[in-house]
């Protein structure tokens, strides 16, 4: 692995580590809480169906969501992504199913299901508490994807009438949790910049002019830094229309360019289309169009996934310096909870921040080591 690789996946344990003790309840609501929301994610925003999840798992590169038509997503997912050392095998672990080790990823869909029902019952209502996932995987890159349910403009049986306006709240919370961190950490010399990375999922076969996503996008993120358009169904289309004015960033500018997707269809999802047969289809779909062909090397899943984690990787490269002073008072501060661990303390909550100590100081010492190798300054 990289030495950013490797930051940004001790980066990525500590988060989780952090939401384990947060679990806990545990004694500490000084830096963690905060250095929970200072490290970059990813979350998906659009209208109910426009094909969120199925984005998701594309960007993963497995199967495990929950997908179809009308509102199948009612929890955010939070979904952190290991990178493991390649021949390792891949498993997927719930925070609220911690012993449990999942190798199927058909039952991960399934927990993931029964854990909404759980708290929402089997109906059409929503939660905003999360269902936290760790995926660990050779072939995953590091990252914190969050899965939320669709925007949608009207109640429907079964729904209460202001579903529309909990929902709006709940999508707006988590992409506009970071202006929080922004007036937590002005004791540090670095500003924080809100740092949840925004998808922004827009159907094609419908008014891209009323995409849900893109008017979200803009109110929380009005330069469009942290913004990337996703135009997903290209292949729903109207015949003898093409989707190139936005996909060519004319119609729609924003700071990064828009990608293109072709997910599977529902009659794909009903024959199991796998993953691999699925984003072969889309290469060719790209390849062979007469509108597309020209853009077909920036189009698609596979390469939405490496543009996310190019751009991970500079947020992560640019905030290094915050992280660090962050994870400094972190030790300092778990150090001294450690020294006081005389009084009565849970003994899971102990042991994990003797983990987020040990987490931290390995931080702490990679990043130094990578400033001591050659690159005074770090690389960025
Ligand atoms: P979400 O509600 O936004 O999470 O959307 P889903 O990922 O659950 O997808 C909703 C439905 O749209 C499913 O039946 C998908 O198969 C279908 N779908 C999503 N993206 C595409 C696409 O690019 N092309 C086609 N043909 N169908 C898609
Ligand atoms: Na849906
Ligand atoms: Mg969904």
């Amino acid at each position: 692995m990289t030495t950013m690789e490797s930051l940004i996946g001790l980066v990525n344990r500590i988060q989780r580590a952090c939401t384990m003790l947060g679990d806990y309840g545990g004694g500490s609501d000084g830096a963690l809480p905060t250095l929970w929301e200072a490290l970059p994610s990813v979350a998906v925003v659009g209208g109910q169906s426009s094909g969120k999840s199925s984005v998701l798992e594309s960007v993963v590169g497995r199967d495990f969501l929950p997908r179809g038509s009308g509102i199948v997503t009612r929890r955010p997912l939070v979904l952190q992504l290991h990178k493991t050392e390649e021949g390792k095998p891949e498993y997927a672990e719930f925070l609220h199913l911690p012993k449990r080790i999942f190798t199927d990823f058909s039952l991960v869909r399934k927990e993931i299901q029964d854990e909404t029902d759980r708290l929402t019952g089997k109906t059409k209502q929503i939660s905003p508490v999360p269902i936290h996932l760790s995926i660990y995987s050779p072939f995953v890159v590091n990252l914190t994807l969050i899965d939320l349910p669709g925007l949608t403009k009207v109640a429907v049986e079964g729904q209460p009438d202001n579903i529309v306006q909990d929902i709006e709240n709940m999508v707006r919370s988590y992409v506009e949790k970071f202006r929080s961190a922004v007036v937590t950490i002005t004791v540090f010399p670095f500003s924080f910049m809100p740092n949840c990375i925004i998808l922004a999922i827009t159907p094609a076969n419908q008014d891209i002019a009323t995409s849900d996503a893109i008017k979200l996008a803009r109110e929380v993120d009005p330069t469009g830094e942290r913004t990337f358009g996703v135009l997903t169904k290209l292949d729903l289309m109207d015949k003898g229309t093409h989707a190139l004015d936005v996909l060519e960033g004319k119609a729609y500018k924003l700071q990064h360019p828009w990608v293109g997707i072709v997910n599977r269809s529902q009659a794909d999802i009903n024959k199991n289309v796998d993953m691999i047969i699925a984003r072969r289809k889309e290469k060719e779909y790209f390849a062979n169009s007469l509108d597309y062909s020209h853009l077909a090397s920036k189009m698609g899943s596979e390469y939405l996934a490496k543009l996310l984690s190019k751009h991970l990787e500079s947020v992560i490269r640019a905030r290094i310096p915050s992280i660090t002073s962050l994870i400094n008072k972190t030790i300092d501060e778990l150090e001294s909870e450690m020294d006081n661990l005389g009084r009565p303390i849970a003994v899971d909550a102990g042991a994990q921040l003797y983990t987020i100590l040990e987490l931290c100081r390995a931080f702490d010492k990679i990043f130094k080591e990578h400033l001591d190798g050659g690159r005074p300054g770090g690389d960025r």
